[in-house]
């Protein structure tokens, strides 16, 4: 996908033809934001919430000058160049605060920020029906995990521990408590009632998770925001991940031990079904 065209700052362009200055703090500082949104058969789930979220999370770093809005028209016409208006199909955007000599203040006066936008044909990895084995692992993040910065280090280093125990996602747990995914959210079923940890500066407020809860809010499901501890991990009767990518994915096996039956979980197929009747 070298030739896969991509936009750049107001251009649509080959990737190999698209330039970032050594001087962009994205790459200096992970002085940026970024998102991914997915297409079913084109079309995009959730993108408003996803701009949001990344308008949110420019006014917290105080990066100004993206018009986020227009990252709609502009997902959508990468979908198009790229034939992928009807597959399914992932949109990465990241904006990070533009190019200036480095140091550590912000650039004054205000360079404009740097706005880039990419996307690939999306291909499931794991099966609901099969589920995932996950280990717990700790959480060296920040503690600014409400904002979806570039800065992903903790988490891909996590992840990689997760997939050399053979695991497809580690846990992040701090104090005690199990928080989230290094890029899903984390929900646990205990005595019928589906948990996950509150929102706060510690977890993403994801799109998925917000769906869940929701879903569960109309179907009389009950639910909880409250802290999943570490040691409930181990007798929950069920356990499972949520996110843009895995959608609600069951978890068979923690940390090497059976979850529950060690089979996916009738909650976490009914959210699933649930959640598909959302999607596009
Ligand atoms: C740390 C973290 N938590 C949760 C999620 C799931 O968020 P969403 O449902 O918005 O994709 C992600 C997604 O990348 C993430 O990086």
């Amino acid at each position: 996908m070298t030739n896969a065209t991509v936009y750049l700052n107001g251009s649509y362009l080959a990737k190999g033809d698209a330039h970032l200055s050594p001087d962009d703090r994205g790459f200096l500082f992970a002085d940026g934001i970024y998102e991914v949104i997915r297409a079913y058969g084109g079309q995009f789930y959730a993108m408003q919430p996803h701009l949001e979220r990344m308008a949110n999370g420019l006014h917290s770093l105080r990066i100004d000058g993206a018009d986020v809005p227009g990252l709609a028209r502009v997902c959508a016409e990468l979908l198009r160049r790229n034939g992928l208006t009807q597959a399914d199909a992932l949109v990465y955007i990241q904006v990070t605060r533009g190019v200036a000599v480095r140091g550590h203040g912000f650039p004054d006066p205000p360079v404009p920020p740097t706005v880039y936008a990419t996307t690939m044909p999306f291909k499931a990895k794991g099966d609901p029906a099969e589920g995932v084995a996950v280990i717990t692992a700790p959480d060296h993040r920040w503690t600014r995990c409400d904002i979806k910065a570039v800065a992903l280090l903790p988490n891909c280093m996590a992840f990689q521990d997760a997939q050399d125990a053979g695991a497809q996602e580690a846990v992040l747990v701090r104090d005690g408590v199990a928080l989230e995914g290094t890029h899903t959210s984390f929900f646990a079923v205990l005595d019928g009632v589906v948990r996950t940890a509150p929102r706060s500066n510690y977890i993403l407020p994801s799109i998925t998770r917000q769906a869940v809860l929701d879903i569960c809010r109309e179907q009389d499901i009950p639910a909880a925001e409250t802290p999943v501890l570490l040691h409930e991990l181990w007798t929950a009767d069920e356990l499972f991940l949520a996110g843009t990518t895995m959608e609600i994915m069951p978890i068979v096996r923690v940390d090497g031990r059976s979850v529950g039956t060690g089979n996916p979980g009738p909650l976490a197929r009914r959210l699933l079904e649930h959640f598909h009747a959302r999607t596009p």
